[in-house]
């Protein structure tokens, strides 16, 4: 497969003043690519922005920096617009922002199921329907693997394909966004457009912190081994591979793609799954 080179081409990033997004921010400046970087916390971007500056300073990489929240569809249409007008070009987005949710089902409010799917599964539709209507109007040379015209990136997670008690409001979300990758995969390829999921296993960012600030626990962080955890930059790493080689999937490592072969295990003998959560269940 034909390598994309990344260097003068431009992202648009959502979540990006920490964790997952910000890593992903300064590793593509540092492939040469220029960043546009959103999240509702300014002093956290500019920082991230300091950081991607340095990163792709002998690239000439340029950094946008946009203050806004994913649940509001013309913050999302204006990052993209932005991007075109600062850059003179998109070619892909990552739709990453998104929080943790750490709460049995029955408990869960309705105000906070609609609020986590807002941001998390919504928000990802306010980002990809602007910029799939762009990348349509750029030209096409006719293969979407080889050469594509755009690229959609979306930040899932494994538990989009396995979840665990007290993580089904936010499997679900993880799952919807999965879903929606497979399918619109399919639907874009043909118009030069490459769609991926990114499925980070465990990763030391500010994620479990908002878990407990939104529900008091963090009991997913406290019981997984260290050995499951990955860092930012790691899932970064793959992210931007997956920008030069797209794939449908990016699983992060060895451990990534351990935990891969796990739910498909689990897939086809459920019971084992059954066995281990209605332990972990019980133990919480
Ligand atoms: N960490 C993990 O173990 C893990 C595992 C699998 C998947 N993921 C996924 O990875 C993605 C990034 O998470 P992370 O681990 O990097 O956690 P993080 O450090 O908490 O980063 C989350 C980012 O999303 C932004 N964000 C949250 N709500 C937003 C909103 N309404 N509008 C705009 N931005 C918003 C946050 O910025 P502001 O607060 O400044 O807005 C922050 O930049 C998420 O989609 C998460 O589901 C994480």
């Amino acid at each position: 497969m034909t390598q994309v080179n990344l260097r003068g081409r431009s992202i648009a990033i959502t979540g990006a003043s920490s964790g997952i997004g910000a890593a992903t921010a300064i590793a593509c400046a540092r492939a040469g690519m220029h960043v546009a970087i959103m999240a509702r916390r300014a002093g956290k971007l500019a920082e991230v922005a300091i950081r991607c500056r340095e990163a792709g300073a002998a690239t000439g990489s340029k950094v946008l920096v946009m203050e806004g929240d994913v649940a509001d569809a013309a913050a999302c249409k204006r990052l993209v617009d932005e991007s075109v007008a600062t850059f003179g070009m998109l070619y892909a987005v990552y739709a990453n922002a998104g929080y943790g949710f750490e709460k049995s089902m029955v408990e869960t409010s309705e105000q906070e199921l609609r609020r986590i799917f807002e941001v998390n599964f919504f928000g990802t539709m306010n980002l990809v329907r602007p910029a799939v209507e762009y990348f349509m109007s750029r030209p096409f040379e006719g293969d979407a693997r080889r050469r594509p015209r755009g690229h959609v990136l979306i930040c899932s997670s494994c538990l989009a394909k396995m979840t665990l008690p007290r993580y089904g409001a936010y499997s679900a979300t993880k799952a919807a966004q999965s879903h929606i990758g497979r399918a619109m995969r399919h639907e874009l390829e043909p118009k030069g457009i490459a769609v991926s999921t990114v499925n980070p296993i465990s990763t030391s960012s500010e994620f479990f912190d908002t878990v407990r600030q939104n529900t008091g626990v963090a009991n997913l962080a406290m019981h997984t081994p260290g050995f499951w955890f990955q860092t930012p930059e790691k899932v970064a790493r793959c992210t931007v591979d997956c920008l030069v080689r797209p794939e449908p999937e990016v699983w992060t490592g060895v451990r990534g793609r351990i935990t891969r072969l796990g739910t498909a295990v689990c897939t086809l003998l459920p019971f084992l799954p059954d066995l281990m959560f209605r332990k972990m269940a019980r133990a919480r």
